[in-house]
């Protein structure tokens, strides 16, 4: 097998050209080692920021990559380039490829693309920074305003969670209004707390999507009401983003609501936030469920399901479900279409389950009653919310018993 290295000159050429910032794409080797081929590639990043560089090497179907600093990868590069034997190097620019064949004879082919002038991206792709709802607009002086980005514009790492909580959500509020003719949209936030969300909703609806918004945030918690009606004067929108400090069960906007959304209102709160969009008419009902105490002393096993419910943890998390479970039904019973989600990762919240409705199907359907009293006669509960949804939800299950 030929040692064939390659002429200086080459070498030197290669070496600036994958050093030019403005010009180089990606080098890739392909050699044949033992009977086997040995493929190494070497192209520019942008992490956090700061140039680098991604190896990949792939040998008998095994991949690494690795991120490299400029210093290391001209040791990366100078490996490749001190690779002997029969080998393939492309090298693609900006301006034009350059191909290198060396056989096994030991030949060196040399063959170069016309002139060209491709786009370089400025942020190559590892991190390409994934479009959120909250970056597809100027939304610094409202994370500021929030407090979810600090002076200089980052996220607090603090908020993190919050911030991705809210993006997540506004995908989901994006998606059910997508196919709504009017383009207006009157939001009650149920529980809204410090009015992360009110605020990026109104703001995303309104600059990205050119919705005529009016939203609403409940909370019984005086100070949080203050700071968000001083939140809601700095962002020069008091009279479209309103609030009511108040109960949630007592509380009534200014304006007929299509939506009514709650995230990780405590309890059965999240159960009042679902009575109260039915009573206002909302087509559209999003709840993210936060504690939930009301199944979890009530549940009586029967002798299957014992052993479930000897275990607190698994007790709870049953609780859990069967809570989410007959909301959804009884939302099934008086006209909405429901789906359960995932809103966002489990990183962001462990409480990452919503409940999604629209207001779209006929009422009192016999599958949505037979499922919801087999399931709650099975464990033998009362659901607060059928309780509080009675005048509403009882002719259906009265004329069905
Ligand atoms: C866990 S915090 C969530 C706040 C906000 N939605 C968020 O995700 O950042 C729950 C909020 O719901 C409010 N809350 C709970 N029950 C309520 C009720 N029945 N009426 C009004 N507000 C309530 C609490 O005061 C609290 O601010």
């Amino acid at each position: 097998m030929s040692r064939t290295e390659l002429p200086k000159k080459l070498e030197a050429e290669i070496r600036q050209r994958v050093f030019d910032e403005k010009e180089f794409l990606k080098i890739t080797q392909v050699s044949r080692r033992g009977g086997g081929t040995f493929k190494i590639s070497l192209r520019p990043i942008v992490i956090k920021g700061e140039r680098r560089f991604q190896g990949e090497m792939v040998e008998n179907g095994h991949t690494q990559v690795k991120n490299f600093s400029c210093k290391a990868a001209e040791n990366g590069l100078a490996e490749i380039l001190s690779q002997t034997g029969s080998r393939d190097l492309h090298l693609i620019t900006a301006s034009g490829d350059l191909h290198i064949r060396v056989t096994k004879k030991g030949k060196i082919l040399e063959s170069r693309s016309a002139e060209m002038s491709r786009a370089v991206e400025d942020k190559p792709a590892h991190d390409r920074v994934k479009k959120q709802p909250l970056t597809s607009f100027d939304s610094s002086s409202l994370l500021r305003v929030l407090g979810i980005a600090s002076a200089d514009g980052k996220i607090k790492a603090s908020k993190r969670g919050k911030y991705d909580q809210v993006n997540e959500f506004l995908r989901v509020i994006e998606a059910v209004t997508a196919d709504k003719p009017e383009k207006t949209l009157n939001i009650v936030d149920c529980g809204c707390g410090k009015a992360y969300l009110t605020f990026a909703t109104w703001f995303y609806m309104t600059r990205v999507h050119e919705f005529d918004v009016q939203i609403c945030g409940i909370d019984r918690r005086a100070d949080v009401i203050e700071s968000a009606q001083r939140m809601a004067a700095d962002l020069d929108v008091s009279e479209q983003v309103t609030f009511i400090h108040g109960d949630i069960e007592s509380s009534e906007p200014a304006f007929n609501a299509d939506m009514m959304m709650s995230l990780h209102a405590c309890d059965t709160a999240t159960d009042e936030a679902l009575a109260r969009g039915m009573e206002w008419k909302c087509r559209y009902l999003l709840c993210s469920p936060c504690c939930q105490h009301e199944l979890h002393k009530g549940l009586k096993a029967s002798n299957e399901m014992k052993a479930v419910l000897r275990h607190g943890i698994l007790r709870e998390r049953l609780a859990d479900l069967l809570t989410d479970t007959l909301r959804a039904q009884i939302l099934r019973i008086l006209g909405f279409r429901v789906n359960i989600i995932e809103f966002v990762s489990s990183e962001a919240t462990s409480r990452n389950i919503m409940i999604k409705a629209e207001f779209c199907v006929k009422c009192g359907q016999n599958g949505a009653i037979s499922d919801y009293l087999e399931l709650r006669d099975y464990w033998k509960v009362t659901p607060w919310l059928e309780s509080r949804m009675s005048a509403l939800i009882d002719k259906y299950l009265k004329n069905f018993e």
